[in-house]
């Protein structure tokens, strides 16, 4: 694992090691160029294989990335087929792909499948982003339909710090998780429908886990679970394929004049209760993720037909915003995150579409846009209220939408001359706690296996997957 090969070269020996080993490596190509300081690595995941209606979700863990003590200043990916070809959303649409960052003790390898209890079971602390969400949205890293147009630069002079080794916990090693869905809509009845995982087209009341999933749930992810199979055209036929998510990672080694920025992510489904810290009772973020958009009644329908969906919420902590974009699917035509008073903190709208050709492919987004604010121009003070606007068009229903607000901040006092191995706010919270604990948190945030099964009797409200763009 691990093994990075400058253009491709002997990955005959990896699949000898599979061979010998039975164990799935993953056979990444690194292509590696420097310019100025600033490296990209090209890395493949494992493959995926579709058909015609059929949804993969798989976890891959432990997969290659960039080592050593760096400053990430880009993330993004796409999908390509076994020719590096890059897939369009109309053939395979990109629901979402996530990266999360934990450390795992040394020498422990667990195979990278979907499901796999390994992963659980072993010893391993995830390494949160800076917040809100309790449950789910820990990624460092995570974007849907929209990744071929939209920038994720990390300007000058910021950086995501990675592999810092006074970070590390004693015996663990720093590894990445990567989550792909995705859905073949080669020949499907319903495109839209099939993307929205409408619970009817894949012919689902009962989820993954087995639980008979409300008359209410009319789509989401509960209906498009890996393996899952949304309704294609009689008599449709189209072949198999591989197909595999293409990152590319662009850092730079870490330096003490970077100034390190922390992640967060604001889900307009949160539904959360205050701090209260005269009790030493922590602000609670419990994010559904996904929503629906009811279509809009006749008389509505003069007035455009927006719906609108608002939270309003206390930052935990202050900061100066360096980036920012939204996330929403297919009929959102905007989301914006305000700050106390209404100052737009930062708009960010879709691009949709106008062609056939991948990253142009018509009726889906594309693209979102994003906010550089000069440095310094936009704060954000500790505790300060914000407000999460996501705007969809309701001329027809949809389910299973996000409205998402990924935010990058750098800590206003920060001076890029006295920063010195400032970590990243990694959660420590989270770190080497008790073991059944972590168990807990990884059944919520990630496979949602046994243990949150139990919690999620009533539907929806419980949640369940977790980590999702
Ligand atoms: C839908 O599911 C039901 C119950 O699992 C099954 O009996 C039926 O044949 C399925 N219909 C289609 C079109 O696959
Ligand atoms: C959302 O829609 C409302 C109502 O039409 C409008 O006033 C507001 O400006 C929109 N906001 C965004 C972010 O598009």
């Amino acid at each position: 694992m691990g093994v990075k090969m400058a253009h491709g070269s002997g990955c005959w020996f990896l699949y000898l090691a599979i061979l010998l080993l039975v164990a799935i490596v993953p056979c990444s190509q690194a292509n590696q160029r420097s310019e100025d300081g600033l490296k990209t690595e090209v890395f493949s995941s494992p493959e995926f294989v579709l058909e015609p209606g059929l949804v993969s979700n798989k976890y891959y863990y432990n997969i290659d990335f960039s080592r050593g003590h760096i400053a990430i200043k880009n993330f993004n990916g796409e999908v390509v087929d076994e020719n590096g070809k890059s897939i369009p959303l109309h053939e395979t649409y990109l629901h979402h792909w996530v990266v999360l960052r934990y450390y795992q003790r040394k020498g422990v390898d667990i195979p990278n499948i979907h499901g796999d209890l390994g992963f659980l079971r072993s010893k391993h602390i995830i390494v949160k982003n800076s917040g809100v969400c309790d449950s789910g949205l820990s990624q460092y890293f995570g974007l849907g339909s929209e990744t071929r147009r939209t920038t994720t630069d990390v300007p000058d002079p910021y950086g995501i710090e990675i592999g810092n080794p006074d970070d590390i916990p004693n015996g663990y090693e720093e590894r990445w998780m990567l989550n792909v869905h995705a859905i073949d809509t080669r020949g499907a009845e319903d495109k839209l429908g099939c993307t929205e995982c409408r619970c009817d087209l894949y012919n689902v009341t009962v989820d993954e886990y087995g639980y008979v999933l409300p008359r209410t749930y009319g789509g989401g992810l509960r209906c498009c679970y890996d393996d899952a199979r949304c309704r294609v055209k009689e008599g449709f036929q189209a072949e198999k394929r591989s197909l595999r998510l293409r990152y590319t990672v662009k850092y730079v080694e870490w330096d003490p004049s970077i100034l390190p920025v922390q992640i967060y992510i604001f889900d307009v489904t949160d539904i959360w209760t205050k701090s209260d810290e005269s009790r030493g009772v922590r602000a609670r973020h419990h994010c559904l993720i996904e929503y629906d958009v009811e279509s809009c009644t006749v008389a509505e329908a003069n007035d455009g037909c927006t719906h609108s969906k608002i939270l309003t919420i206390n930052f935990p902590t202050g900061g100066e915003v360096v980036y920012g974009v939204g996330h929403q699917h297919a009929g959102g035509i905007g989301t914006t995150l305000y700050g106390e008073g209404g100052r737009v903190i930062c708009s960010s709208n879709p691009t949709y579409g106008n062609g056939v050709e991948p990253g142009n492919e018509e009726g889906y987004i594309v693209g979102m846009s994003t906010c550089y604010p000069s440095p310094g121009s936009v704060k954000i003070s500790a505790g300060e209220t914000l407000t999460l606007v996501s705007n969809y068009s309701s001329s027809q229903r949809h389910t299973g939408v996000m409205g998402l607000f990924y935010i990058l901040t750098v800590d206003s006092s920060a001076n890029s001359n006295a920063v010195v191995h400032a970590p990243v706010d990694v959660h420590k919270a989270t770190a080497i706690s008790e073991y059944s604990w972590a168990i807990t948190l990884l059944g919520v945030a990630l496979v949602a296996v046994v243990i949150f099964v139990v919690f999620r009797r009533s539907g929806r409200e419980e949640g369940y997957e977790a980590i999702l763009a």
